[in-house]
């Protein structure tokens, strides 16, 4: 092995190999090759039903692909246990929010919070009195924009503060991999800009794959991107690059020469344009 494979074997923290996801007569996942770098801001884009959360259930362990590698920090762990991954730094978060309801944002961190620190099972007792565990729930908090809102149930959040606890639930597992499904999805315009504001300041040792439709989040926060097409990647590269593929532009569009100007300002939303053409539009299901 030359030098510089290894050099690149070192810098891929999470690595997806010919992964295939077969549901019955549907291929979901169609030998998709995935390196995720260390500190990596990765988003992953494609059309509805492109095999996108299928990827991530994988990943994480929620389903066994019928063939393929997935290696984490030099591990095989294709097999390895939905929570053993957790264990071993991968966290996710869900395209549809899902949260303890009757909790407060305060004691749903403190229980998390409480199982890193060995504490599990007696998580209430953290509340107020460890030190250490206050400490990093306050922080979480703060981090998150949840100060103001810790002590309502979860339930009568808005949506938007209910995905910002989502994704401090996921850090507060103190993850190396986040794996981030959709999180500006079904949250309002007026919630937006605070989700992408705290989405763009995770901690930067933190690798991070995004699968998002809103290309305003995508394109701000992304340095790398892999387009993902009916289970199979149809490119990868820097976002400048995706914006100007052609190819991509008729996945997302239908036809791409008159949006040109929209995809080269980087900023474009593909949601806003209609479906049209066969590969079926972003509208979400
Ligand atoms: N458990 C399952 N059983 C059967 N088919 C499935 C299952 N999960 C996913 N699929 C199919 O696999 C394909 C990929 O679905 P997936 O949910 O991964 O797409 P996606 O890219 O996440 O889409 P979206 O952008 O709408 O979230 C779809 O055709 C879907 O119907
Ligand atoms: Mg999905």
């Amino acid at each position: 092995m030359s030098a510089s494979i290894a050099m690149n074997a070192e810098d891929t923290v999470l690595s997806a190999q010919g992964l295939v996801m077969r549901f019955g007569g549907i291929t979901a996942t169609n030998n998709v090759t995935l390196n995720l770098k260390r500190g990596a801001r990765h988003a992953l884009i494609g059309p509805n039903g492109a095999g996108k959360t299928t990827l991530i259930n994988l990943l994480t362990g929620v389903l066994q692909p019928t063939e393929g590698k997935i290696i984490l920090d030099g591990v095989d762990i294709t097999t390895l246990a939905p929570h053993k991954r957790v264990g071993r730094g991968m966290v996710r978060t869900f395209q549809i929010n899902q949260l303890f309801d009757t909790l407060t944002p305060l004691e749903t961190l403190t229980m998390v919070v409480s199982q890193r620190h060995g504490l599990g099972g007696q998580w209430w007792r953290a509340l107020g009195s460890s030190k250490k565990i206050t400490e990093r729930c306050e922080q979480l908090l703060q981090q998150f924009h949840l100060t103001a809102v810790m002590d309502q149930q979860t339930r009568v959040l808005a949506y938007g503060k209910r995905r910002l606890l989502e994704i401090a639930i996921a850090l507060a597992c103190e993850p190396r991999v986040l794996l981030l499904d959709e999180p500006v999805a079904g949250v309002p315009a007026g919630e937006r800009e605070e989700l992408l504001q705290t989405v763009a300041a995770l901690p930067p040792d933190v690798s991070i794959l995004l699968i998002e439709h809103d290309m305003d989040l995508v394109f701000s926060f992304s340095k790398f991107m892999t387009v993902l097409v009916n289970g199979t990647v149809l490119t990868e590269g820097e976002p400048q690059q995706i914006a100007n593929d052609s190819r991509v532009k008729t996945v997302y569009l239908g036809h791409g020469d008159e949006i040109n100007d929209d995809l080269n300002g980087m900023g474009a939303d593909f949601n806003t344009v209609p479906p049209q053409g066969e590969a079926g539009g972003l509208t979400r299901g």
